[in-house]
């Protein structure tokens, strides 16, 4: 098991091009499953999960070659059913496969991807718009057993007790694509990729309407055809950037990065004393001051995301005063919390929100990654931190980050992986 060694005290500094977004290079990979042809996807990042997902659709059938970030994906012929626990385990997103493959072969066979370091993270909402959509599923043996030879449209109300779902709409939305009639999702996740996600799909032949709003109109189609498409740039990777940026008194530009996909984050960056500037292609981050405290709740976009939510924790940990971090997505995403406290960090903790006081400085430490942005948050932390941290469990970053060490090298961090 690989670690990062991290030497702190050095600023982040210079220009660096955003990678393509993870969360919307999955169910686009995914979603090739609907047609029967060749796709040409550029801007992929290179991550562990876009691996993971690579060997769900070959395992399936389909092939998907790897030239740099463009992915050549070949969907024709016959496909399987089946998407097997030991890759699911590996990657809750390999249920994207679920709705494709229900609307292409009539058949889905897919495991049931089990706990989380994050909180529960049940798949009701998913297989209750599945349903809706004349899906007939049960689940056995840890499988989602799902039978839908003949789907068909409905008016669907998706949202959940925390709001809006990500992967239930866009699972709901893949399916409907083939269905007979018109499918109306109310409550529909309003997220770029989201949104991404419903323009490739359109580029494909589907005929979707209001992606990017509350309620998305999905007329359905009798056939699919393959696409060149770009992914849009991820605003995950931006916001962590910008917050290393921040955290290390630094100053980058990001290059390819949208600030309208990160507008509360970045009301954010400006509260604390960030100083952002948005550029044709990207944005610039500066900070030279102190950093000031803020209270955050993350919500489902245009809100604060949570996938920022342990990056920005870990910036107030330095601030020069007290700011209250509210969970309302995932409510037990406070991993990061107790490995900030070993480096220093004046952070508690009552049920979803944490309490941060700020401190002059954090030390260097042995820390343990424990996900996927809870890891990214301990490598911002280590960036700023006097003396040398040792971030463990790498393998959690590199599911959500491309050669993270590289890129932030060469904005001059001083950062190593090493075997453990
Ligand atoms: C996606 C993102 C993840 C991000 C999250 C919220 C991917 C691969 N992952 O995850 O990085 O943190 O959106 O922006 O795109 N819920 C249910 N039942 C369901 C589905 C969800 O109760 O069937 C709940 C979840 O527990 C959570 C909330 O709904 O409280 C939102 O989750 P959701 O948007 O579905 O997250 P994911 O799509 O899994």
């Amino acid at each position: 098991m690989d670690k990062f060694l991290i030497e702190g005290g050095h600023s982040l500094k210079g220009e660096v091009k955003v990678k393509g977004a993870k969360n919307s290079a999955l169910p686009i990979l995914a979603t090739t499953l609907l047609c029967e042809d060749e796709f040409t996807i550029e801007n992929v990042p290179l991550l562990r999960d876009i691996f993971t997902i690579k060997k769900v659709l070959e395992v399936l059938g389909a092939s998907v070659t790897l030239d740099g970030n463009k992915a050549i994906v070949d969907t024709r012929g016959a496909v399987g059913y089946e998407a097997p626990y030991e890759l699911v385990k590996q990657m809750r997103a390999s249920y994207y496969v679920l709705g494709p493959l229900l609307a292409r072969v009539g058949r889905a066979l897919v495991s049931l991807p089990g706990g989380c370091a994050i909180g529960t993270r049940p798949i009701d909402i998913h297989l209750r718009g599945l349903k809706k959509l004349k899906a007939d599923i049960s689940i056995t043996h840890g499988y989602i057993d799902a039978y839908g030879n003949n789907l068909k449209g409905s008016h669907i109300f998706l949202e959940g007790q925390n709001g809006p779902s990500v992967g239930a709409t866009i699972n709901v939305m893949a399916a409907a694509t083939l269905a007979k009639g018109v499918t109306v999702i109310e409550g529909a996740a309003m997220e770029p990729e989201v949104t991404d996600v419903a323009n490739f799909l359109n580029k494909c032949g589907a005929k979707i309407k209001g992606q990017g709003t509350r309620s998305i109109e999905i007329r359905g189609v009798k056939k699919l055809h393959g696409c060149e498409y770009e992914i849009i740039p991820d605003r995950i990777e931006a916001g962590t950037l910008a917050v290393g940026a921040a955290i290390s008194r630094g100053e980058i530009f990001l290059k390819g990065a949208k600030t309208e996909h990160l507008e509360e984050f970045i009301s954010k960056l400006k509260e604390v004393g960030v100083d952002v500037f948005s550029e044709k292609d990207g944005f610039a981050v500066k900070m030279d001051k102190d950093i000031g405290s803020t209270d955050i709740e993350t919500a489902p976009f245009p809100g604060f995301p949570t996938d920022m939510q342990a990056q920005f924790t870990a910036l107030l940990c330095l601030s020069n005063g007290v700011s209250i971090v509210r969970e309302k997505i995932f409510e037990e995403r406070f991993m990061h919390v107790l490995e900030l406290v070993r480096m220093g960090a004046d952070i508690k903790r009552e049920n979803d929100y944490v309490i941060i006081k700020g401190v002059p400085c954090l030390y260097g430490a042995k820390v343990m990654a424990s996900d996927l942005r809870a890891s990214a948050a301990l490598v911002l932390a280590g960036l700023s931190a006097s003396g040398t941290t040792e971030v463990g469990r790498i393998y959690h970053i590199d599911r959500g980050y491309e050669n993270i060490e590289e890129r932030l090298r060469n904005l001059g961090a001083h950062i190593w992986r090493q075997e453990e």
